[in-house]
Order: structure tokens, then sequence, then C-alpha cells
């Protein structure tokens, strides 16, 4: 039976309810699958490791990720003062060159979506861009960021997306601000432009960022697949997961050629945290595109479904989703429907 060894890392704020939720339905998907075998391995990182270690992702956390198939990651909070240390996210990204960030937007059973129906996945660049964390104060009141954009990356993470696209409706959209970021966007744009001509079939649509942004809410069903650079990918994906119902409900993959980091889009919310009251769907959907990307397809359906059939149902719903339940109730209402789902989609 084949085993997979996957690491966990709770995080801090209300990382560590909803991910405790998120183990309870991955247990349960394993539990109903019979067929493998999840060995979960729990390390330290974020925030409070800071003042303990020096730094949000202690060097044994790393040689423990470096152990492991793929990680599945709470929040953290990033500390904003100069100096502090990268975001965890971000350290974790780049170690693992994951290079990658997906995140689907999906119209859900009972919860509140802007149009009905939407179904898109961003694609975000993840590894340059603004988060190169170069950045300069030239002097009192006057600093610099850098935008890196090369060639490379955006040839790779093009032709990710692309490959999606090929999967799903061939239908790409890419965003950019090249009218005004000509020489780095005008990179990005023809790393696009040229990776499409390997993929003849998939129809390719070019948005200007501001205009992009606009059209998702006037017009979400025009979106399948839209891939886009770092800080540009990361605002619009809070705003897609807003038209289906929040950032609860969202979760993203970072992916690259050997690793990947499972994540819920949300942060950490520390006011929120010990109450037991947060949406713990974002860590389980983040979980389920764990399953997935591990081969695990049925287990993945089985998640999927068991989601679905308790929105439908409506009865056990946290409060931004206008219910009442707590975390923990709606995380046990999932894994219950787990054990009542049929294994076999067909
Ligand atoms: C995200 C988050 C991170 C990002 C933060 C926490 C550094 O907002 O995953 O979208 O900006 O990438
Ligand atoms: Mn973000």
């Amino acid at each position: 039976m084949e085993t997979y060894k996957i690491a966990v890392l709770p995080g801090d704020g209300i990382g560590p309810e909803v991910i405790d939720a998120a183990v309870k339905v991955l247990k349960a998907a394993e539990e109903k699958s019979k067929t493998y075998k999840l060995n979960l391995v729990w390390g330290e990182a974020g925030f409070n490791c800071i003042a303990k270690y020096g730094t949000n992702v202690p060097p044994q956390t790393i040689d423990m990720l470096k152990t492991t198939a793929a990680c599945l990651k709470g929040p953290m909070t990033t500390p904003e003062e100069a100096g502090a240390p990268p975001s965890a996210a971000l350290a974790i990204r780049k170690l693992f060159n994951l290079y990658a960030n997906v995140r689907p937007c999906f119209s859900l059973p009972n919860v509140p979506s802007l149009k009905p129906n939407i179904d898109l996945i961003i694609v975000r660049e993840n590894t340059e861009g603004m988060y190169s964390n170069i950045e300069f104060e030239l002097e009192e009141g006057l600093a610099v960021a850098m935008r890196v954009i090369s060639r490379k990356a955006s040839e790779r993470v093009a032709r990710f997306a692309f490959k999606l696209a090929d999967r799903r409706k061939r239908h790409l959209s890419y965003a950019h601000k090249a009218n005004i970021l000509r020489r780095t966007d005008g990179v990005f744009n023809q790393a696009v432009l040229d990776v499409a001509k390997e993929f003849p079939a998939v129809r390719v649509d070019d948005f200007h960022i501001d205009a992009m942004a606009m059209e998702l809410i006037k017009s979400p069903g025009n979106f399948d697949v839209v891939v886009t650079t770092n800080l540009f990918g990361d605002i619009i994906s809070d705003e897609a997961a807003e038209l289906v119902g929040g950032l609860g409900v969202a979760a993203g993959a970072n992916i690259g050629e050997n690793y990947a980091m499972f994540e819920p889009v949300h942060g950490s919310a520390p006011k929120l945290s010990g109450q037991n009251k947060v949406d713990p769907i974002a860590a389980i959907f983040a979980g389920k595109m764990l399953l997935d990307y591990l081969g695990e397809k049925d287990s993945a359906l089985i998640v999927e479904r068991a989601v679905s059939q308790v929105l439908k149902e409506g009865k056990v719903l946290t409060y931004d989703l206008g219910g009442k339940a707590k975390t923990s109730d709606l995380a046990e209402e999932i894994v219950g429907k787990i054990g009542n789902v049929k294994r076999n989609p067909n």
C-alpha cells in the first residue's frame, strides 16, 4: 500500500483550529479509501517561532519538510516591521521553488455567489515579481522595490497554466499592466504568447489587470484559467474568493517540480483564534487539493462531495455562512458524510 509522508504545519492564530479540522477530514478520507496511508508529521513554523528560534521557519522544520512528499500549512501571522523575518509562506514557496500558486474559485451549494456557477482558477506566479524582497530606502522618505520578472519563471508558470487550461475548457486569460510596466510585463507577456504556440487549441484572452479586476465582478463566467504575476495574482485571488463565498472557503496549492504546499488563502485572524468559530472549509479544501496532488483523486472527490452535501443541507454552518456551528461541529459533520458518501463516483 502506498504511504505518503505529509508535513503538517498548523501555524498560528486560527491556524491550529482549522488545520485540526482538515486533518480529521483527511484521516476520514484515508480510512474510507483503505488504499493508501498518510503518515502525518507535525512541525513548528509561524509567528510564535520568532521569539523562540529567531525565525518563523526554523531549520529543523525545513529539514523535516525535506523528508516529506508535500505539506499542509495553516495560516501564519507575518510581522510587518522592517527587519522582521519574511513571511513564512514566502520562505517555504521560495525554498522549494513552488512556482505556481493555484487558487480555484467555484460556486458552492447554498453559499452566496455573486453570479451562479462560477468556476475559475487563478494561477499566480509565486517566486518573483513584487515579492522579490529587494527593497531599499534610498534616503529618508524615498524607497524603491524591485519588480523582478524573468523569462524563465514566466514561461514555467505560463506552461503550467496552459496545461491546466488544456485539461479544462481550453480558455486562458492572462493579466498584466504592460501599458505601464513595459519591460517587466513585456517579458511576462512574451513568455505567455510563446508558450501559447505549444497549445494551439487553447483560446487566449489578454487583459490589463485593472480591467480584469472589473471583469471578474461583471462577468466572472468569462474566465476559466487566469495566469498572472505574483502581486496581481495575490490581489485578484482574494477578489475572486469573495465572488464565491469569501476567504472562509478558498484554498490554494503551491506547486513546484518536486514538492507542493497546500494552504487556506485566508490569514491567521488572531482576534478570532481560540474561539472554535471560524470556517474550516478553506483548510479542508487545501487538504482536498493535497489528495489530488498525491494522485488520490477518488478521495479528493469524496471530500469535495462531503463538503457540498453538508452545505446543501445547510444545517451545520459556521457564522460566515450564516450559521451558528463551531469549527469542530462543521468538521465532524463533514467527517460523518465521508463515512456515507459512495466510494466509486460511477
Ligand atoms: C497569500 C498571502 C501571502 C501572500 C502573505 C501572507 C505573505 O496573502 O498567500 O495570498 O501575500 O502571498
Ligand atoms: Mn493574499
